[in-house]
């Protein structure tokens, strides 16, 4: 199909690669064109991850932990080396920490969440920043959530780190004003995927998930989304398609949000 967004050529690096939502993604983008940079800190997983793709694409791996400010100047500069530039960025990496109600969580884990979910967006946009506003273009999308739209009982932590994605996107797309660089976040809903699994077996005392009946009857859509349906939207957001969009949030959630 001729009509389908194109990525022809672009470089696009991808965090938190080897997980679900990020896998689904960087394969999309290659597909539509684009030549990968594949971030993770779990290594054996990032080589899976991109062993799927076709033969054709050209796709660079870098084990990486975006807390770490080294770590992360190292994958941009190991982005640009290869391939001259980073037209696109899928800040994505993140974790759901502890499953638990305020008075029980740990601040340790508290720091971890925020580390991860916050410090690791903002390091990954510190460094790709400055090497889309040299070429005055680019697209950076950060993946925040629903739970970063409204409160989610037992995920305090991880909504407060998503509310604060949502917080440095918008600013981030005022830091842009007059370049032609865009930054946007997406927000899934529940997406089929492990870290639903984890949150909803901690939010059940360890036991096993309710049934997906229980857990879609407030999603319009009646089902839960696939990791597939949000890289469609981080492929829209990445391509020139989505020109005029900038400093917005996307929601993937099937309607779950729209009460
Ligand atoms: N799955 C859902 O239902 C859902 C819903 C809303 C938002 N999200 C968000 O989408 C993103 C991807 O989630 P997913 O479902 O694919 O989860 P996932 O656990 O499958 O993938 C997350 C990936 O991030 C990586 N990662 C974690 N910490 C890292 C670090 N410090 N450095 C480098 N890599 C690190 C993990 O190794 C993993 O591969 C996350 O930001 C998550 O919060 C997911």
């Amino acid at each position: 199909m001729t009509d389908r967004i194109r990525l022809d050529g672009r470089v696009a690096v991808v965090t938190g690669a080897a997980g679900v939502i990020g896998t689904a993604t960087l394969r999309l983008l290659a597909d539509r064109g684009a030549r990968i940079v594949a971030v993770d800190r779990r290594e054996a997983d990032l080589k899976t991850a991109v062993e799927g793709l076709p033969a054709s694409a050209e796709a660079l791996t870098v084990a990486a932990d975006v807390t770490q400010e080294d770590e992360v100047k190292e994958y941009v500069r190991a982005a640009v080396d290869r391939f001259g530039t980073i037209d696109a960025f899928y800040n994505n990496a993140g974790i759901e920490g502890d499953i638990k109600p305020i008075p029980e969580y740990s601040l340790e884990s508290f720091r971890r969440v925020l580390d991860v979910n916050v410090v690791g967006v903002f390091l990954g946009m510190k460094y790709v920043l400055p090497v889309m506003l040299k070429q005055n273009k680019g697209s950076i999308i950060n993946t925040a959530s629903i739970a970063g739209l409204m409160g989610s009982p037992h995920l305090a932590v991880y909504s407060a780190s998503k509310h604060a994605v949502i917080g440095l996107t918008k600013s981030a797309a005022w830091e842009c004003t007059g370049t032609g660089v865009r930054v946007n976040c997406v927000c899934p809903g529940l997406i089929d995927s492990r870290m639903l699994s984890a949150i909803m077996t901690g939010r059940n005392g360890g036991n096993a998930p309710p049934p997906t009946e229980k857990l879609v009857e407030r999603i319009p859509a009646r089902r839960l989304g696939l990791a597939s349906e949000v890289a469609s939207i981080v492929a829209f957001l990445a391509s020139d398609e989505a020109s005029y969009v900038s400093g917005s949030h996307y929601t993937v959630d099937g309607g779950r949000t729209a009460a």
